[in-house]
């Protein structure tokens, strides 16, 4: 499976801020991603970092100046515009913002974005109180309401010494809202698909927990994949190592009982609900309100109670998917699974088995079927096993409207 942003045309325009070294890095992870990139500096980013080094990784000419005469601009000025597939400007100073808003075409980046009929995603950067500025709030609304994606700015250190909103988000976030407007017209555009991950914790008591050893990994890469093809992506996540996917809806919860009541609510009348998180079966009957201690005792009997099944309980999702780590009897385990929970499809896959265990990258699936079709898949990466589960719920979908 490719990249999302494999051989897209991406224009990334860099505007005059300290935060422009950010933009290399960025430049850099879209190369690396497939996609193919064209720079437009403006005259103030010149000012931070070289048209040389853009040019050394994207391995394409890099516009500085739109009266350049070597300027690819300059012999066709809407010739990016009309190849962009997304123009990207990161970062997005005051200034640039303000001419977006109002519409200025005064050089080779904001000639671009005035010609192009392709989405267009800002990162703004800029100190905190410029960012509070009625004029800034009001130019980003205004871009905002014409469609712009504006992703930031995110609050931290800022280049003046002091903390607030004003930097840039982090190279490697914004690859994923890029991700996520590049798949704005994808197969799963105006559904909402609802995803699980993680492994619930049921507390023994303030300080242990009861847990299983999901990573979060598959469900996190079936919200991404979501988000890749178009689908509001809302993402259930139990306690797990990974950060947030950017451009999804994530909602975080710590018991069975705290995941069954969020997918109750957020899983109502959507299109996809993804089960993918291992949630506890058995919860203790009893949760110490203190830190059990020591004690002279040599056992400790805790009694469990079983918990709700979400998936069997869950109504209106039109596709429901669910997720089946095994040990053993993989197929029949997962038949009868199918079979009792109501689903449409169920994913199974052999935890034993190398390169399939919780917290791996890879995975190697059976993807079940309610319609009786068994599709064996080799190991391949989570992302990818999402995209080929995402497949077979993509064909089910208009049956179901
Ligand atoms: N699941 C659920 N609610 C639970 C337990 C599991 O919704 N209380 C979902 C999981 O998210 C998964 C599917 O059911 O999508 C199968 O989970 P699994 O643990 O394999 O199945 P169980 O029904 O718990 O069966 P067993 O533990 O006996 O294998």
């Amino acid at each position: 499976m490719k990249s999302p942003l494999s051989n897209r045309a991406v224009v990334l325009g860099i505007t005059g801020s300290i935060a422009s070294y950010k933009a290399v890095d960025l430049a850099s992870k879209l190369v690396q991603a497939g996609a193919q990139v064209d720079v437009i500096l403006s005259r103030g980013a010149s000012q931070f970092v070289t048209a040389l080094t853009f040019r050394s990784f994207t391995h394409r000419p890099v516009v500085t100046d739109l009266f350049d005469p070597d300027s690819e601009l300059a012999v066709e000025h809407v010739a990016l515009a009309q190849r962009a597939e997304i123009v990207v400007v990161a970062p997005a100073t005051v200034h640039t913002i303000a001419k977006l808003a109002l519409g200025l075409a005064d050089d080779a980046l904001t000639t671009t974005v005035l010609a192009t009929q392709a989405p267009v995603l800002l990162a703004p950067a800029m100190d905190g109180r410029m960012y509070e500025h009625p004029a800034t709030r009001e130019n980003l609304h205004k871009l905002e309401e014409r469609g712009v994606t504006v992703v930031g700015p995110a609050e931290g250190h800022l280049a003046s010494g002091l903390r607030g909103w004003g930097r840039m988000v982090e190279p490697g976030e914004l690859l994923g809202h890029i991700a996520a407007v590049l798949g704005h017209k994808g197969d799963l555009a105006g559904t909402t698909v609802v995803v699980t991950a993680g492994g619930t914790q049921e507390p023994l008591d303030p300080v242990r927990v009861l847990t299983n050893r999901s990573s979060g990994k598959m469900g996190y890469a079936v919200a991404e994949a979501a988000r890749d093809r178009g689908a509001r992506t809302v993402l259930v996540a139990a306690p797990t190592a990974l950060t947030d996917p950017p451009a999804v809806e994530v909602h975080h919860v710590g018991t069975a009982l705290e995941m069954g009541a969020a997918v109750a609510k957020l899983a109502r009348g959507v299109a996809v609900l993804v089960m993918a998180a291992a949630v506890a079966d058995y919860r203790p009957v009893e949760t110490a309100p203190r830190k059990v201690k020591r004690g002279k005792q040599e056992t400790w009997t805790v009694e469990l109670t079983r918990t709700p099944d979400i998936l069997m309980g869950v109504e209106g999702p039109r596709v429901k998917v669910g997720f089946a780590a095994e040990t053993e009897d993989l197929l029949s385990n997962a038949r009868e699974k199918l079979r009792t929970k109501g689903v449409d499809l169920f994913v199974a896959n052999d935890v034993t088995s190398p390169g399939s265990g919780f917290g791996s990258d890879t995975n190697e699936v059976i993807i079940l079927g309610r319609d009786g079709v068994v599709e064996k898949l080799p190991l391949m990466s989570k992302y990818e096993v999402a995209h080929r589960v995402l497949d077979r719920v993509a064909k089910l979908l208009p049956a179901r409207r």
